[in-house]
C-alpha cells in the first residue's frame, strides 16, 4: 500500500527569515526537475516571504504554502491571513494545528476544525498536525491524546478530502530540541492514526493519506523515517531553514533510497 503513496517532504520555517533571506534561499535551493517526480516538495514560509519565494521556485515543480489562516474569507480581523490571501499568492498547502500554535496561542480543536473546513471551502489542502506532549506521553495518553486531536480537529471532513490532505504527527517533545522520537515510536503511533481514520473516515481514506512524522528531522535520520511502512513524508524545522540540509532531506525521502 505505501508504494502507491508519494512521499511528501515539508518545510516549516516557523518565524525565520526575512523577504531578502527568502529569497536567498529560493535561489541556493539545489534542485533537479527530476526530483519532483520522486517527492512532493512544500516550503512553508512566513507570509511575509510567501511572493517572494514563491517566484523564485516557478516552474520547478515544488509547492509552498501558509503556516495558518483565519477561518473567514475576509472581514475585520486584525492582524489575520485569509485563505483567499493565501490562494491569492499561489498557495496549495496551510499548516494547521500546529502544536506552537495549539500551546502558545491556545488553539483549541473546534477552532482548527473550522480552519480546517475553510482550507478546503478555498482549495487549500491542510497539513493537520497533532502531537503529544512530554507529560501526556509519560501518562501513557499518546494514542488518547493523538485520536482526540484528530476526531475533533477533522470532524466534518469527507473521506475524499481526508485522502488528499496531509497529516502530520509531531509530538511536542521532539519539536526543536534535537531529540527525534526513534522511527519505531514514530511508526507506532502513526499507523495508529492510519486506523483511526479507515475506521472513521472509510478504509479507502485510511491508505491513501499520506501521514508524515515531524521532530527534530535531519539528513542523518531521514532515512529511518522513510523506511517505516506507514511513515510518507516528514515536516521539518529547523534543518529546513539552510537549502543544503533541506535539500539532502528531499533526496533522503526518495523510495528505494532507505
Ligand atoms: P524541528 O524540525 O525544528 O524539530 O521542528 C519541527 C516542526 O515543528 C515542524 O513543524
Amino acid at each position: 500500500m505505501k508504494k502507491l503513496r508519494k512521499p511528501i517532504v515539508a518545510a516549516n520555517w516557523k518565524m525565520y527569515k526575512t523577504v531578502s533571506e527568502g529569497k536567498s534561499f529560493a535561489a541556493e535551493f539545489s534542485w533537479e526537475t527530476s526530483l519532483a517526480r520522486e517527492v512532493e516538495v512544500v516550503i512553508c514560509p512566513p507570509f511575509t516571504a510567501l511572493q517572494v519565494v514563491g517566484d523564485g521556485l516557478k516552474g520547478k515543480g515544488i509547492k509552498w504554502g501558509g503556516q495558518n489562516l483565519y477561518p473567514s474569507a475576509e472581514g475585520a480581523f486584525t492582524g489575520e491571513i485569509s485563505p483567499l490571501m493565501l490562494k491569492d499568492l499561489g498557495c496549495t498547502y496551510v499548516i494547521l494545528g500546529h502544536s506552537e500554535r495549539r500551546h502558545l496561542l491556545g488553539e483549541t480543536d473546534e477552532f482548527i476544525n473550522q480552519k480546517v473546513k475553510v482550507a478546503f471551502a478555498h482549495e487549500l489542502l491542510p497539513i493537520f498536525c497533532v502531537g503529544e506532549t512530554l507529560e501526556q506521553r509519560e501518562d501513557g495518553k499518546t494514542e488518547e491524546v493523538c485520536r482526540r486531536q484528530l476526531e475533533h480537529g477533522l470532524a466534518g471532513v469527507k473521506g475524499a478530502d481526508l485522502a488528499r490532505m496531509v497529516i502530520a504527527y509531531e509530538p511536542v517533545w521532539a519539536i526543536g530540541t534535537g531529540v527525534n522520537a526513534s522511527p519505531e515510536d514514530a511508526e507506532k503511533t502513526i499507523a495508529f492514526l492510519r486506523q483511526v481514520i479507515s475506521e472513521q473516515w472509510g478504509q479507502e481514506a485510511g491508505e491513501a493519506v499520506r501521514i508524515q512524522y515531524g521532530g527534530s528531522v535531519k539528513p542523518q535520520n531521514i532515512k529511518e523515517f522513510m523506511s517505516c511502512a506507514n511513515i510518507d513524508g516528514v515536516l521539518v524545522g529547523g534543518a529546513s531553514l539552510k537549502a543544503d540540509s533541506f535539500y539532502e532531506i528531499v533526496r533522503g525521502a526518495r523510495r528505494g533510497s532507505e
